[in-house]
């Protein structure tokens, strides 16, 4: 396959600017008294990789199989896929894990763009060290994605507009903290459970190691939300605990819209409406779908941001039953993606 040079996006012009309000804060105290901060930092220093190196990009990739798992397809086991015969298969294998890591290569985009904001907007100095490691991991992220999808995929997909719409949010609101909260809490975690799924399942050895490499930094991005908005929610009115409560709920909705895949659908010539239907009433994909939310709802708990109203709606779009699982404070998943790193079995890790 020949590998792609540059993508050709096809609704929207190559470049886009926003014009968003920014404000930009100096820090002359140089305080570091928040410890947990600092040892994100020095973990970061620790623990930057570089992609040319450290992943084999001699393996061999076939996009039609092994890359995801069949049940990670919406229609898989439904009455649509029984009609698909082993051609039309595997050319949906092929569009599906092409649209699921553009998805993340997009949203690897946002999370650099958001993240350099964040270094400019946040009061802390510690936050703005370590978030200047960020930076650093989301543009390797960036890389790792782009040039699998090029050389190894040789296919593309736009942005989905959901997530777009999403990231247009993050990006343009000047609040340091709705940043923090949509980007880190929201688009991560809901990354951080993907990828999980992704790293256990596939059968391709590069996928596999390119996955555990970013998740590393992932869970380290994810106790970087939690530990600074846990601090910062605790000071806030009602009324604007309720904004926030707001935003993570029409987040969470906008995310469960985007998992649906439409344009895979349309790409392959079925009927959208009918695979989403089938992808949202089928068993096996639907709860592979729910449990994207897992990290995110007991993170959100852990803000203090699941009043019973919000518990409420959560209930209703049916992800409240992860609230009591463990959040990503702890270092406890940063020390598990180590181990794996250091070459522990994934399997032994996981029942430590
Ligand atoms: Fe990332
Ligand atoms: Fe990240």
């Amino acid at each position: 396959m020949d590998p792609m040079t540059k993508f050709t996006p096809k609704d929207h012009e190559a470049i886009e600017t926003l014009e968003v309000p920014e404000s930009v804060s100096y820090n002359w105290e140089y305080d570091s008294s928040r410890k947990r901060l600092s040892r994100l930092y020095e973990n970061a220093k620790r623990d930057q990789w570089n992609a040319t190196e450290r992943l084999d990009w001699s393996i061999d990739v076939d996009p039609e199989r092994g890359l995801l798992p069949d049940v990670a397809i919406g229609i898989y086991g439904t009455p649509i896929w029984e009609k698909l015969d082993a051609k039309q298969i595997e050319k949906l294998r092929h569009e599906q894990v092409t649209w699921q890591l553009c998805q993340f290569l997009h949203g690897e985009q946002g999370a650099l763009l958001a993240t350099s904001q964040i270094v400019t907007s946040v009061p802390w100095y510690e936050a703005k060290q370590y978030g200047a490691t960020q930076v650093m991991d989301e543009a390797r992220h960036v890389e790792v994605y782009r040039r699998f999808i090029q050389e190894k995929l040789g296919n593309e997909y736009d942005v989905n507009p959901e997530l777009k719409k999403l990231l247009d949010q993050i990006l343009t609101d000047s609040r340091w903290d709705m940043k923090l909260l949509g980007m880190q809490i929201i688009v991560e975690g809901l990354a951080l459970a993907a990828f999980g799924t992704l790293r256990d399942t596939t059968t391709n050895p590069l996928l596999r190691d390119l996955t555990a490499a970013v998740m590393e930094d992932e869970s380290r991005h994810v106790a970087y939300g939690v530990l600074s908005l846990r601090e910062y929610c605790n000071d806030l009115s009602e009324a604007e605990k309720t904004e926030r409560e707001e935003f993570v709920y029409e987040a969470c909705v906008l995310m469960r819209d985007r998992i649906q895949s439409r344009e895979v659908w349309e790409r392959m010539g079925l009927d959208p409406d009918e695979c989403i239907h089938h992808a949202e009433n089928g068993g096996l994909a639907a709860q592979f779908r729910h449990r994207l939310f897992s990290k995110i709802v007991p993170n959100v708990k852990s803000l203090g941001l699941l009043s019973e109203r919000q518990r409420e709606r959560f209930h209703a779009i049916d992800i409240l039953q992860y609230e009591n699982e463990t959040t990503s404070d702890v270092d406890h998943d940063i020390e598990l993606e180590r181990r794996v790193r250091a070459g522990e079995s994934i399997e032994a890790v996981a029942a430590a």
